[in-house]
């Protein structure tokens, strides 16, 4: 079976990254990532900080060119950014001089895609990301945590089937993350798409995950993968079930979480 095989979304083989450096040597982001995501899985990533996450992301989302390996995208292989993908950075990089409802609707600028159509969409987007009445505000009269239902709602407008985010809650605070975790899933359940959110959290890449993906530091590597099993939809009281402490055990073991601390257990 290659990384191809049918009814998969995303499949990454042996996928490697080297940068070259100042001084002539290169630096391994990746090396020999596989991964295959099912079409409406959400899969999450964790990982500690420069083992070459955001690398993988924009190696899926074609705006990196992986040194070694291959990347397919519903069937085709990845060789430059795609329409069929909404991403979400970690910043909601949303344009300050257009409003709400103008940033949402910028890749339909882009693409060229009709305008009346898009707009029903975008109305229907605003509810779901709960922000219906802040369409003709602009970023700075909006919180944190509604800039980045923003971003996600431009991210979904062209109706993507693949949704990537790169530690897109990694900038608010406990609370409004755990809140914005809890509307992700909500978001997700209603029009589930094939979903790759990194992030380092790791009650927050178990919570939302099917499958959580754990890499090692640098060069990094898959080297678990865990299947949450936990029933949907999820409420944050699932964050006490057995299973889920279990699952954070584990990754914080796999992660070298707290090992010199716990020394003599
Ligand atoms: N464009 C680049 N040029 C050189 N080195 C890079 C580049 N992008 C990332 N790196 C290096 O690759 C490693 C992985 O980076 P990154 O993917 O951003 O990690 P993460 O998102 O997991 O924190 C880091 O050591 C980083 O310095
Ligand atoms: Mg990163």
């Amino acid at each position: 079976m290659t990384a191809t095989a049918a009814g998969c979304t995303i499949g990454l083989r042996g996928v490697g990254k080297s940068f070259a450096r100042r001084d002539g040597t290169t630096l391994a982001a990746l090396s020999a990532v596989d991964l295959e995501a099912a079409p409406r899985e959400f899969i999450t990533i964790v990982g500690p900080s420069g083992c070459g996450k955001s690398t993988l992301l924009k190696i899926l989302a074609g705006l990196t060119t992986p040194s070694s390996g291959e990347v397919m995208l519903n069937g085709e292989p990845v060789r430059g950014p795609r329409r069929d993908v909404g991403i979400v950075f970690q910043s909601p990089v949303l344009l300050p001089w257009r409003t709400a409802l103008q940033n949402v609707m910028l890749p339909i600028t882009i693409y060229r895609q009709p305008q009346a159509p898009a707009l029903r969409r975008a109305a229907e987007l605003f509810e779901l990301v709960g922000l219906t009445g802040f369409e003709d505000n602009y970023p700075f009269e909006l919180s944190g945590g509604m800039q980045q239902r923003v971003a996600i709602a431009r991210a979904l407008i062209h109706a993507p089937g693949t949704l990537l985010m790169d530690e897109p809650f990694g900038a608010l605070d406990a609370l409004t993350r755990q809140m914005m975790n809890i509307e992700l899933t909500r978001i997700w359940d209603a029009d589930r798409k094939t979903v790759v959110l990194i992030t380092h959290d790791i009650a927050e890449s178990i919570f939302l995950a099917d499958r959580v993906l754990v890499m090692s530091a640098r060069p990094g590597r898959i080297v678990e993968t865990i299947e949450v099993g936990l029933p949907r939809p999820r409420h944050i009281s699932v964050m006490s079930d057995p299973r889920f402490t279990a699952h954070v055990a584990r990754i914080q073991h796999l992660l070298g979480v707290g090992e010199a601390a716990s020394g003599g257990h």
